[in-house]
């Protein structure tokens, strides 16, 4: 079966960011730098280089920087151009790509990402979407992991998981999948459940912020109780799914940094610094004589 270019993609921004405060009392975690772009922008970057044309933001009140971020700001533009700084003017500009359109939707209450993703439903309909976490942060190289994933998704027409091992201490952070072999990489789903403690987790592939789904998810969202941490989680919603629809599981090619935690920041803000074309050589000099 092959099926259409998935299009939209879901990014769920309404989280409060606890696990930074303070700086995230009155920045969105999601505005948080890697050198010098926020996550939100890498996500959006992979979104399009995977062929999204619709970014679709589920924030919330305290979130609004995310929204000018993506917005024209001709004050800035204008001051640019008059100081002939052409670069910076590109880089601004570019944020959203020519033919990219960005619709934001609230989340009115903090109800989990299940719900997040249900807020989107009027704006994705009835097509196969994604759902990014800006928080995981993944280097694909030059085939960014959504990219990957759309590949497989148009070629066998079902909802695809992006997964990684995890350390078995650690399955209870996560939504950890039971799979089937299916290929090189790729795991049909038997199970999946949200956070397991590891003494019960099926196994240790977890999932991290990639999902593209297809649209009968909104109706079993719809349907979904409170589970874990008294939220709708989008885990219980894809266990119903998989009763109906193949749903795999894929082992993406490229490192994924959980910039969620400080650790995980720390370790991308260094990979991302070393690699820098302007940055890299000067920042890995320093390293040396640390
Ligand atoms: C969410 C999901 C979880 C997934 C994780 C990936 O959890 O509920 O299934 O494995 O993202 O980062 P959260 O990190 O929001 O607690």
């Amino acid at each position: 079966m092959s099926v259409g270019a998935i299009t939209k993609a879901v990014f769920p921004v309404a989280g409060m960011g606890t696990r930074f405060l303070p700086v995230t009392k009155a920045t969105p975690k999601e505005m948080l730098p890697i050198v010098d772009k926020p996550l939100i922008q890498y996500a959006a970057e992979e979104a399009v280089a995977a062929g999204v044309r619709e970014l679709i933001f589920v924030t919330s009140s305290s979130k609004r920087a995310i929204e000018d971020h993506f917005d024209k700001n001709y004050e800035l533009e204008s001051e640019l151009e008059k100081r002939g700084k052409r670069e910076l003017l590109e880089i601004v500009q570019g944020v959203v790509p020519e033919g990219v359109s960005c619709v934001y939707v609230r989340q009115p209450e903090a109800l989990g990402l299940g719900h997040a993703v249900l807020c989107a439903r009027p704006v994705v309909g009835k097509d196969p979407f994604a759902v990014i976490l800006a928080d995981d942060l993944i280097d694909g190289g030059a085939d960014p992991c959504l990219a990957q994933m759309s590949r497989l998704h148009a070629e066998h027409g079902c909802s695809v998981l992006g997964v990684e091992e995890v350390p078995a201490a650690d399955t209870d952070k996560y939504g950890i999948v039971d799979t089937e072999d299916a290929g090189e990489r790729i795991g049909r789903l038997r199970s999946i459940v949200e956070k397991p403690r590891p003494a019960e987790a099926p196994s240790r592939l977890a999932v991290v912020g990639r999902y593209i789904l297809t649209p009968r998810i909104f109706d079993l969202l719809a349907a979904t109780p409170r589970g874990a941490g008294g939220e709708i989680q989008l885990t219980d919603a894809i266990a119903r799914l998989l009763e109906s629809e193949t749903v795999l599981a894929y082992r993406f090619h490229g490192r994924r940094y959980d910039c969620g935690s400080k650790l995980g920041y720390l370790q991308a803000t260094v990979e991302y610094a070393r690699k820098h074309p302007e940055l890299g050589p000067g920042f890995e000099a320093y390293l040396k004589g640390v």
